[in-house]
C-alpha cells in the first residue's frame, strides 16, 4: 500500500484529485472508468476537480463511472439517494455524459437480482480503471460492514447500527436512515485497477490503523486492501494518528518526491 500523509483535508483532497486528473489525461479519447464513492470524504476532491474542470478545462468526456453502493427503497429523486448525491456533488458539474454515470437501482422490486445485474455491468463495462473510496468508521469500504466476505459480491447489505448513526447527519432523524443497501462486494471492489481511498479526521483514525496495519480480516472488511497491488490511501494528520508507522510511510513518501526530481 502506497500510504500518503497529508498536513490538511484540503492537501488530501488536492492529491486524490491529482490522481484522477492524471488517469484521465493520460486515458484521453480511449475513455476511462472512473469507479464513485459517495459520503462526505471524497466530496472536497469532487469540489477539487470541478474547478480543474471549470478553470483548468480538465474533461471528463470520455470518462464513464459506476457508483459502490445505493439505499435499498429511496426513490432516485431523494436528495439523499446515492443516484442524486454524486449528480448534486460531482457529475452534474462537469462534462460527463450523464447516461453513463450508473448506480445500484435501489428501487427494483427483487434487489438481489439487480445487484447481480449491476455487478455483470462493471464487468461487462471492462471493470474499473480508477476507485475512489472512503472508510467506515467501523472498516467498511462500499457497504461491506464487519464479517463480509473478502471474496463477496455486489449484493444486498444490512447497515449496522453504527453505520446507521454516521449515516443519520444526513437525514432528519435516524430512523429515515434506510437500513438495507445495494454494495459493490469486496470481491468486485478489488477488481478496480487502481483504487484510492481517502479518509480524514481522528473518527476515522482507528479503522485506518486495523486497515495498514492490521491483519487481514472480515471484522475489518477494508483490510481486504492490503491484498492489492495498486492501492494509495490519502490521509490527513488525524486520519494518521492511530499509525504505528506513520514516520515510516512520511519516509517513504519524501523518497519518492527525491526520486521524481
Ligand atoms: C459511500 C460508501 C461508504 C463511505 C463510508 C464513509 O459510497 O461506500 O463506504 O465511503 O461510509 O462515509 P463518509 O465519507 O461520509 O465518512
Amino acid at each position: 500500500m502506497e500510504i500518503v500523509i497529508a498536513a490538511t483535508p484540503e492537501d488530501a483532497a488536492r492529491l486524490v484529485a491529482d490522481r484522477f486528473e492524471q488517469a484521465v489525461t493520460a486515458a484521453g479519447e480511449d475513455g476511462i472508468t472512473l469507479g464513485l464513492a459517495t459520503g462526505s470524504s471524497p466530496v472536497a476532491t469532487y469540489r477539487e476537480l470541478i474547478r480543474r474542470h471549470r478553470e483548468e478545462g480538465l474533461s471528463f468526456a470520455h470518462a464513464r463511472a459506476f457508483l459502490l453502493d445505493e439505499y435499498v427503497g429511496l426513490p432516485r429523486e431523494h436528495e439523499q439517494s446515492y443516484f442524486r448525491f454524486i449528480r448534486d456533488q460531482f457529475t452534474a458539474h462537469i462534462d460527463i455524459d450523464d447516461a453513463t454515470v450508473l448506480s445500484p437501482d435501489g428501487q427494483a422490486s427483487d434487489p438481489l437480482a439487480a445487484a447481480q445485474e449491476y455487478d455483470r455491468a462493471i464487468r461487462e463495462a471492462g471493470g474499473v480503471d480508477l476507485q475512489i473510496l472512503g472508510i467506515g468508521s467501523n472498516g467498511h469500504i462500499g457497504f461491506n460492514e464487519p464479517a463480509s466476505s473478502l471474496a463477496s459480491r455486489t449484493r444486498v447489505k444490512t447497515l449496522t447500527r453504527r453505520t446507521v448513526e454516521d449515516n443519520a447527519r444526513f437525514f432528519e432523524t435516524v430512523d429515515e436512515v434506510p437500513v438495507h443497501v445495494i454494495t459493490q462486494g469486496l470481491g468486485t471492489i478489488g477488481e478496480a485497477r487502481r483504487i484510492v481511498l481517502i479518509a480524514t479526521g481522528e473518527g476515522k483514525a482507528e479503522a485506518v490503523a486495523a486497515m495498514v496495519e492490521g491483519p487481514v480480516s472480515a471484522f475489518c472488511p477494508a483490510s481486504v486492501l492490503q491484498m492489492h497491488p495498486t492501492v494509495t490511501v490519502v490521509l490527513d494528520e488525524a486520519a494518521a494518528s492511530r499509525l504505528r508507522d506513520a514516520d515510516y510511510y512520511r519516509y517513504i513518501q519524501e523518497e519518492r518526491h527525491r526520486l521524481a526530481r
